[in-house]
């Protein structure tokens, strides 16, 4: 099958790859190996990073989705990213299912291009860190960590702890490179969790622990130390597992996570939602900033905050969060969409171009600053 991209130049910032292989790694998760369509080397990524994907969807639709690097980041002929086939929610059965993944299972084959940016992202492995290193996982999550495990197999001697929890065998991705990576060489341990294994699942003995992950758990498996964690999955698998961590008194400045979709906080009380996010400020700054005389006034519906324009802010999204509020984001850098918003009033400057700038009144947070008072509207 053609995809448009077979036909047409890749939009500015994207570059054409072409699939080599397409591969099922469990019911849901296929991977795609791509190659760069001009027969040059891929960028360098860094293991955890990911690609942003461009789509045109049947009737002149396009959508851009953001997949992880699952391979070595080493190996420059090819990139692969694994994707997970999104149904419709499962108390909304009537919505249709996801729309991308939907797109890459169903209609692109080997043979086919695809548009890609990318790599992005600052959910990276820190090389630099002698700490041994957490991969926790939840389904589709363990992408980025399969991508740390590579490198961190052959190119480290930390003692990794490789934790993935999902429903059971017929779900399970990669199962078989997980343990090829691990027994590479000594100090790396696998433990899989099954929350709903099948009788032939324990006939072959194919997990360690059933269930969600507990406590006892992870205290059983990680002897007192100081860990670099890396924390990747469903929203209430970080929620549940942030909050396991924290308790066994690991620091939050050790956890580092990614959500695969718009970020949410953890724990109100004391996440901020990623490493660059600022600390929010305190009521009393908030309000002395709100009144500033002859500041540019942000005014952020549908809340109403009003706030002034802070020159220490590097963009919208980040006085959005300074003054309390949780507007989506993914990337912070104007490649993902996901902070795209209504301008009602007013007028912003892109600091950063963005890879497929919206149309209309809409504009991106996380690369704009404002040039006149401006009224943003952060209803989707
Ligand atoms: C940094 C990052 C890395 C990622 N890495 C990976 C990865 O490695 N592998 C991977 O599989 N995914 C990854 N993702 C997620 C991926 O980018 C997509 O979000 C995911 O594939 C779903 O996209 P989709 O187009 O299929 O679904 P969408 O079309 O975005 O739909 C999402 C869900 O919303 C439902 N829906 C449809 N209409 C409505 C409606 N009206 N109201 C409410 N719900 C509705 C759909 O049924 C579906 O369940 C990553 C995301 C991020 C941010
Ligand atoms: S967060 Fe991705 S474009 Fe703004």
């Amino acid at each position: 099958m053609a995809t448009q991209a077979q036909t047409q130049r890749p939009a500015p910032g994207f570059k054409a790859f072409r699939v080599i292989e397409k591969k099922q790694e469990s019911a849901v998760i296929s991977s795609f190996i791509l190659a760069p369509a001009d027969g040059t080397s891929s960028l360098p990524g860094r293991p955890g990073q990911f690609l942003i994907v461009r789509l045109s969807l049947d009737g002149d639709v396009t959508v851009l989705r953001n997949y992880s690097l699952s391979g070595d980041v080493n190996d420059r002929s090819r990139v692969r990213i694994s994707v997970k086939r999104e149904p419709a929610p499962f108390d909304r059965p009537e919505l249709p299912p996801g729309q991308g993944s939907n797109y890459l299972h169903d209609r692109v084959q080997v043979g086919d291009l695809l548009e890609i940016a990318g790599p992005t992202g600052s959910f990276t492995l820190d090389e630099e860190s002698p700490r041994p290193v957490v991969l926790f996982s939840g389904g589709v999550g363990l992408t980025p960590m399969l991508s740390m495990l590579h490198q961190l197999s052959s190119r480290s001697a930390r003692p990794v702890y490789f934790i993935h929890a999902c429903e059971n065998a017929a779900v399970h991705a990669f199962r078989d490179e997980v343990l090829t990576l691990a027994g590479r060489r000594p100090g790396i341990s696998v433990h899989f969790c099954y929350r709903n294994p099948d009788a032939e699942d324990h006939a072959n003995d194919a997990y360690h622990s059933r269930g969600l992950i507990s406590r006892e758990t992870l205290q059983w498996l990680l002897p007192l130390d100081d860990y670099d964690v890396y924390l990747c999955g469903p929203r209430p698998f970080m929620q549940a597992n942030w909050r396991l961590l924290r308790n066994l008194g690991i620091a939050s400045e050790r956890i580092h996570y990614e959500f695969f979709g718009p970020a949410t906080l953890l724990d109100e009380d004391e996440v901020v939602p990623t490493a660059t996010a600022p600390t929010p400020a305190s009521p009393a700054s908030r309000e002395a900033t709100g009144t500033t005389e002859g500041a540019l006034t942000v005014h952020f519906l549908p809340s109403g905050t009003r706030v002034a324009w802070d020159q220490s802010c590097h963009s919208l999204l980040e006085l959005a969060e300074q003054a309390g509020l949780t507007p989506s984001f993914n990337c912070r850098a104007g490649l993902c969409n996901t902070c795209q918003v209504s301008l009602r009033e007013g007028s912003v400057e892109y600091f950063e171009t963005p890879l497929d700038a919206p149309a209309n009144d809409d504009i991106l947070l996380c690369c704009t600053r404002p040039t006149t008072p401006v009224t943003v509207d952060l209803r989707k």
